[in-house]
Formats: C-alpha cells, structure tokens, sequence
C-alpha cells in the first residue's frame, strides 16, 4: 500500500511505525503537520491508499478526511478522547491502558474505530511508557487495521461505531489536563502520589513547582523511601539530583526547568540550581545512574541517563566506573544503557547551556572518544552493549566500540550525526562502521539519515542479534547470554582472536588517527564559519518546529521536483539546507 505518515514530528512512535510499515512492504512518506496547504500538497502528491497519523497536535483537515481514510493513533483506550490520554491514565493510576486506531472525522477522537489494543499500566513516566508500552500496541493496531482495508474497500468490512464498541471498560472523553491539577500538594501528598503526577506529567511538560523560592518545572523523578524530612523541604542532593521530603518519605527530582528562562530547557536540578545545590548535603542514591552489578563471571554496567544524553562529566564518571568493572575478576563485561534509552550521544542541552557552547561540544565528544577508547582497548574480557531501548548518533557508535551488540527487537537505531547541521560526528565512528556493515553502506547509513529497525541493523551487520522480548524477559536473556558467552569452551582462544584482530587493525591504521580526522570536521563544525551545528542544536534544545518536512522523508516531494517548480517546502529545503543536514 501507499502510505503517508501525516505526524507533528518524526518523533520514536513515527519512526517506529515508519520502519514496520516498510518492513511489511509498504510504501511510506512522511509529512510534518505544519499546515493544511502543505498537508493538502502532500496527499496530492503522494495519493496515498491510507493516511496515517501517529502524532498530531491539530485536527486533519476536513477536505483530507472526507477523501482519504485517516487512520489516527490514539494513546487511549477505546472511548478515552482528549489530548492529555496517557497523563491522565498516568495520574489517576489506571491499571490499564491502550491505543486506539480511529477513522478521522469532524468529531476529535470520535471516528469509527479500525483496531484496539490493551496493555497492563505500571509505575513508569509517561515518556517511558510512551516509547515502550504505547509504540508497542500502536505497532500492532495499525497493523491490524491496515489488514481490513482491503475489506473495507470492497465493502465486506465496516470499522465499529463507537457507540457500538463491546469493552469491559471505555474511557471518557477529558479536557487537556491543566496545571492546576497536577500540582503537587507537598503537605499533603504522599510519595506515591507525588510520583503519579510528576510520571503523569514527565517528558513534556513536567509538574508546575518551586525550588530554592523559584519557580520552575520538575521532571524526572525516583522515589527514595529511606529518607525522611519536612514534607516539601530540599534535604540533600546526589549528583545532578536533588532530594525533596514528602509526607512520607522522599523524592529524587532530576531535572528541572527554570521558569524565569522562558522558553528555557530542562537541565539537571544540581545544574539549574547550581549555588543552591552546592550547599545541600551530598547523600547516596541508591539506584542513581550508574549501577553496577556481577552474575557469576559477567559484569553488568547500567548507565541510565536521562533521555540518553551524557554530558562530559557523566562520560567522565561512566568511564571510571567502567574502569572499575574492569578490575573485577569477570570474563564479560555487559554495558546495559538505561531502560529506555541505550545513549543518544553528547548532552546538547548542557552544551547549550554552556558558557561556551563549541568548547562544551569539544570538551563532551573528547570525553565521549575517551570512553569509546577505553571500551576498544578492553583486551582481557569481552564487552557486550544491550540495547533495552533506542540509541541515536554517537550513543550508537559508542555501543559498537563492544565487541557484540544485542538489542530488543523494538529498539530504533539513528546510527547517523547530519541530522544535526551537519554534524561529522566521532566516537571513531569511521573505524567502527565501516568494519560493521563495509565502506560503501556505511557512507550511504551516514548520507540517508534514517532510522534503522534492530532487526533492520542484524540483518545489515550493525549489530549482532535482536529478540522480540519484553522488557523483563530481554534482560534475563542478556544475563543468561551474557554467562553463555563467559563460559564459552573456547573463550580463551576466541579472545586471542578479538586481541590479535585489533592489534593487526592497529597497526593498519591507529585508532589515534582516526579520531584526530574525525576531530578535524567536528573542531570546523563547532568553531569553522558556517553554524549549521549550532542553528540545529538551538532548534532541537528549544524544541522548535520544523518549518518544513526534511526531504529525505518526504518521498513524495522527490515526485514533484523533476518537472516543473518545486513546490513550496521542497523549495525551502534547498533554501536552508544546513539547517536540515541537507546537501
Ligand atoms: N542531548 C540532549 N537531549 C537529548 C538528546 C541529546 N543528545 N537526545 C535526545 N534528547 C532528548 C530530547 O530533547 C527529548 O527531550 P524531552 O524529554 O524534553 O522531550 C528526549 O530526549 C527524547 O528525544 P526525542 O527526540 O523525543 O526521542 P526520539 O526517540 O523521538 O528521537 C533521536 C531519538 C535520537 C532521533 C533524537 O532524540 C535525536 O536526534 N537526538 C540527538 C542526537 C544527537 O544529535 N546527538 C548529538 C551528536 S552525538
């Protein structure tokens, strides 16, 4: 079928949808929701069987739905309509939860329903729950429902009225959810209400507060039972992370958003608050960034940073922690990322909030090279990076620097730097790609700026295996995999073999002159003359919208361009390539 994604971004639940419905052989385009001209332009062109719509801001307009099936994504259960579904569900403690696929109509959320699936809620932030849970059933109801419509087309299938649905349970429709309702009651509420709702509010936009007397928005919460306080005081920090009593017990707030900087961007609480925090008692926390476990002769290293960024000084305590791990008397070394996200490479937000954003970006991907260094001069054990969750740019690379890669089957890979201005991108990239998947595919996964599937990145060579577990059970088969591989017959051999490859691919060509080329582009695009890397850096800190689809999603604009005048967001993309990566 002829598919147009019609989404506001190509956020993880697009770019997910848009890899399975490729992989079931359909044709996919993608379209940004900016306008309906465009968004009329685009069905135009592409004359899509079915719209899809994973992630809208606004309504479809009526002269798209009256003509073409829209299939909307609906982050609820069947009945549920709103904008705030899944921050509600999240809020009120639902046990559990959905997505529905439903036809677009004049009615918001009240079309006739195409597929709905269901999903046990549990104690998580919204924006894991999204990526996970919901990406999950979003998956498998589009897939569901684009099997009907060759029935719905010859009229032997009718999508279910909503008045008509059968379900044990439906939702309601609710208003957007406001502030004023997530505000935490600090005198009143208890840990676990004050974890609802900022899990009900995280990612975007957080729970409405104040700090050290300022206003702000928190994000990033973890409970911390064992400590006690005046409800609604700071009591300590650990890290990047503040600690705040409740009634009965305690809240880690991991990042902030300092209302005063409007339209700022979420930093580390110990970062926005810098001279407030240095005063707070330094405490332990218990399951903070970085944890370290051992099983039998295999070492597990989790680093759960939050949205995978890592900012020099993580890259710099990960890397001694990894050391660490080193000197303990394990056969495999298991680096385990986060839950949800593997790495996303270096901190774009501490770089922008840095005095000097090009020396912060120099000092981070330094730090991010030293660390991908460490992994590829472990000679002594081997090393495994399992994906539970996505990595983009040099979060990816570094992941290859391991000897093997594992990952869940619903991980997306962005194994590629253009996409922001243009970056060249280190983490001796051009050493570890290459190697991978071979010169010519490596140069073509560099250019096309493209998500790849795990089972996308297996078959290519990327990575080494990927399996269609949940989350539970992808952890418990690393571990088993991981002792598999530490006790191994011939262990000894196949690490001389791993030791005698990188000595030959050392002396071929160093690694050190790798990374100085790599730091040759990256020094031009953090200090040259064109400020690509910086323009795209400042839109994706401050969330600003595209102004126009990227043209290598868009295939439907390449339809257009031979013959004739480019229409009008082709046309901007020439106009500001750097801004999009272009070329
Ligand atoms: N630095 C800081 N924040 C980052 C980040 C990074 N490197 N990568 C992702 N984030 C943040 C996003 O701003 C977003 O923040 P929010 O919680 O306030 O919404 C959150 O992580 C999730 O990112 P999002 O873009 O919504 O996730 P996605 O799964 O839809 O897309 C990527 C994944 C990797 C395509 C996208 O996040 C990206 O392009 N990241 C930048 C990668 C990069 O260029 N790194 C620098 C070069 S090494």
């Amino acid at each position: 079928m002829r598919i147009l994604l019609l989404t506001h971004s190509f956020n993880s639940l697009s770019q997910r949808l848009w890899l399975e419905l490729q992989a079931c052989g359909h044709e996919v385009s993608v379209e940004l929701d900016i306008a309906d001209s465009v968004a009329e332009e685009a069905v135009a062109l592409w004359q899509p069987d079915v719209i899809v719509a994973p992630f809208l801001k606004r309504a479809i307009p009526a002269s798209i739905w009256s003509r073409y099936v829209c299939l909307i994504v609906h982050p609820g259960i069947v009945g549920d309509r709103g904008p705030s579904s899944l921050d509600w569900a999240i809020q009120e403690g639902a046990s559990e939860w959905g997505v529905t696929v439903l036809q677009a109509n004049a009615e918001m959320d009240g079309g006739d329903i195409w597929a709905a699936q269901t999903f046990p809620m549990h104690a998580a932030k919204k924006s894991s729950i999204y990526r996970g849970e919901v990406a999950d059933a979003a998956v498998r109801g589009v897939l569901e429902a684009l099997v009907h419509y060759p029935e719905y087309v010859s009229g032997s299938w009718k999508p279910t009225p909503l008045h008509e649905f059968k379900a044990p349970v439906l939702g309601i429709e609710r208003p957007s959810i406001k502030q004023a309702q997530r505000a935490i009651d600090w005198q009143h509420d208890d840990t676990a209400t004050v974890l609802r709702k900022l899990n009900a509010a995280d990612g975007c936009p957080g729970v409405k507060d104040v700090l050290f007397g300022q206003p702000c928005h928190l994000f990033d919460a973890h409970a911390a039972m064992e400590y006690r306080g005046t409800a609604g005081e700071v009591i300590g920090r650990s890290g990047d992370a503040v600690l705040r009593a409740t009634t009965d017990g305690a809240v880690w707030i991991g990042h902030v958003r300092r209302i005063e900087h409007d339209p700022g961007f979420k930093l580390p609480a110990a970062v926005a608050f810098a001279a407030e925090a240095a005063a707070l008692p330094e405490l332990s926390f218990a399951t903070g960034e970085i944890r370290y476990e051992e099983h039998g002769s295999a070492g597990f290293l989790h680093f759960d940073f939050y949205n995978g960024a890592m900012s020099t000084d993580q890259c710099l305590r990960l890397r001694q922690a990894y050391a660490d791990a080193c000197k303990r008397p394990t056969r495999v070394l298991v680096l385990m990322g986060g839950g949800d996200f593997w790495s996303n490479g270096i901190h774009l937000n501490r770089i922008e909030a840095a005095d000097s954003p090009a020396d912060e970006s120099m000092r981070n991907i330094e730090a991010m090279d030293d660390l991908a260094l460490e992994i590829l001069s472990t000679t002594d054990r081997f090393t495994v990076a399992v994906m539970q969750g996505n990595a983009g740019a040099g979060g990816c690379f570094l992941a290859l620097a391991t000897d093997q890669v594992w990952a869940r089957q619903s991980a997306v890979l962005n194994p590629h730097y253009k996409n922001m201005g243009n970056l060249y991108g280190s983490e001796y990239w051009t050493y570890l790609l290459p190697a991978r998947v071979g010169r010519e595919r490596a140069q073509a996964i560099m250019q096309n700026r493209l998500p790849v599937s795990a089972a996308g990145a297996v078959k290519e060579g990327l990575i080494d295996a990927c399996f269609d577990d949940d989350a539970v059970a992808f952890r418990a088969r690393a571990k088993r995999m991981a002792l598999e591989l530490a006790t191994v017959p011939d262990y000894g051999s196949r690490l001389a073999e791993k030791c005698t490859r990188r000595a030959c691919d050392e002396a071929k060509k160093p690694l050190a002159e790798y990374r100085a080329a790599e730091l040759v582009e990256m020094r031009r695009n953090f200090y040259g003359f064109d400020p690509s890397y910086h323009y795209a850096r400042h839109h994706f800190v401050y969330k600003i919208a595209h102004a126009f689809t990227p043209r290598h999603l868009a295939l439907h604009r390449e339809l257009a361009s031979p013959a004739g005048d480019p229409p009008a967001a082709a046309a901007a993309t020439q106009r500001y390539p750097a801004l999009t990566g272009g070329s």
